[in-house]
């Protein structure tokens, strides 16, 4: 593997970014880290630059003019763009799939195609894109069903329905009403799978790859899993209902045959590969890919990690990752999400952060930015639906929880607005 590089630009702008670029700092390579766009958290540990992380052409021209020697790429937008295959181009190594392993993402029809051709466990599904067949296929099918748009939708694409009345209307609705936009124009009907959803992280290098540590997102805005689902409200890992031995299981079942379809549908895949899996009563089954880190999964994954970040993707983009063996400390990570009061429909922009003294906050605990900027004043402000989480390590996921919530009651904003119970799950089983 070539020596590790001295400089490394992060692509995009939320919490996901954020974690990475602390995580990247905190490597003993002492790499210089860069991002773009950023956010006004991100700013005050790395130097950001304005090109949007959908510039593609601007971002390969800053990499260049910055003589980066590495990129990692955030978000799955630019991946389906083909900003990696761009920088690896221009001889840039890069932690991010190209745009076909994207598409692993970006189509959830392809992604269901490849599934059930390498016999991975998987809701059964059909693909339509006419109204008739479609809902002649719901009527076929017990209900609750799941209809779901074929394109990125930012995790609105899908609808999951309780009742044969509720999935024609989903299905009118995407395929007539264009709900979902293009997106939408083809969509996927599949059987609903019911049982916990857990999300496993593995990074992937052809056909090596290392499972990071386990975590859970807790996706609606309301307290016990309530209102609609934008998700990212919170995470914590370990997710201890992914026993040891139900991991070896994920691992055997899902994990290792999905890398290999990959490998063996001619992808070179060098990146995150995100598997969310429902565990039902019958065995973990896959909900879908997603082709880079999970937010805010990474919030609590990379902060556990005693391996080197850096060293880690790095290995990764050079196909060097065979062997690797993660060193992972013992500590709980439990991440809060603050939110602007109204999200996910109208909320409020521009809000001050007030910030209490990091000598203030309990130990082990950190804001990390998402949808956050500096206004005229200098001063921070909301800017975004997700505006920050505070993420927290402790000794036990009680004590974890307690400081990431002493984190966000202590910001002060009058527009914030967060859920009471992340951990909760979990916390009731212990
Ligand atoms: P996706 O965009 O595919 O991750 O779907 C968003 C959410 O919808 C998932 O996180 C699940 O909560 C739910 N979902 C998707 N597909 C299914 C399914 N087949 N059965 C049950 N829930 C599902
Ligand atoms: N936390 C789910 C996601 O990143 O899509």
């Amino acid at each position: 593997m070539p020596a590790l590089p001295s400089s490394v630009l992060v692509v995009g702008s939320g919490g996901r970014e954020h974690a990475l670029v602390r995580a990247l700092l905190a490597s003993p390579a002492r790499s210089r880290v860069l991002c773009a766009p950023g956010n006004a958290g991100i700013e005050q540990d790395a130097p950001c630059f304005p090109v949007g992380a959908e510039d593609i052409a601007g971002l390969v021209a800053l990499a260049q003019r910055e003589k980066v020697q590495f990129v990692v790429v955030g978000p799955e937008v630019p991946l389906s763009l083909g900003l990696a295959d761009q920088l690896r181009a221009a001889g840039i190594p890069t932690y991010g799939p190209g745009a076909a392993g994207a598409r692993l993402e970006a189509s959830k029809i392809y992604t269901k195609e490849i599934l059930l051709k390498h016999r991975i466990p998987t809701a059964a599904a059909a693909f339509f894109d006419s109204v008739p067949a479609a809902i002649a296929y719901v009527r076929s099918r017990p209900a609750p069903i799941v209809v779901k748009a074929d394109g990125l939708a930012a995790g609105k694409g899908v609808v999951v329905a309780a009742s044969h009345a509720e999935a024609e209307a989903a299905v009118r609705d995407a395929l007539e009403g264009g709900r979902f936009g293009a997106s939408g124009r083809r969509i996927l009907i599949e059987d609903c799978l019911i049982g916990e959803e857990t999300s496993i992280l593995v990074v992937v290098s052809g056909r090596d790859y290392v499972i990071l540590p386990t975590s859970q997102d807790h996706k609606r805005i309301g307290d016990g899993d309530t209102g609609p689902n934008p998700g990212g409200r919170g995470a914590y890992s370990p997710a201890e209902v992914v026993t040891p031995e139900l991991l070896a299981r994920i691992d055997r079942e899902i994990v290792g045959p999905s890398v290999r379809a990959i490998a063996d549908e001619g992808i070179d895949f060098r990146g995150t590969l995100f598997i969310g899996l429902m565990l039902t009563p019958t065995g973990p089954s896959v909900i879908e890919y997603n082709t880079r880190f999970g937010d805010p999964e990474t919030q609590v994954v990379l902060p556990r990690l005693e391996t080197d970040v850096l060293a880690l993707l790095w290995a990764a983009a050079n196909g060097a990752l065979r062997g690797t063996v993660l060193n992972v400390r013992n500590d709980y990570a439990l991440c809060v999400v603050v939110a602007a009061q109204g999200y996910p429909d109208a909320y409020p922009k521009g809000a001050v952060l007030t910030f209490p003294p990091a000598s203030s906050l309990p130990p082990a605990t950190f804001f990390i930015h998402a949808g956050t900027v500096k206004n005229a004043a200098g001063q921070i402000v909301m800017n975004g639906g997700r505006v920050l989480g505070a993420t927290a390590l402790a000794p036990s996921l009680r004590q974890a929880a307690d400081r990431a919530y002493a984190a966000c009651d202590a910001l002060q904003c009058a527009a914030k607005y967060y859920r009471r119970d992340i951990g909760a799950r979990q916390l009731q089983r212990q």
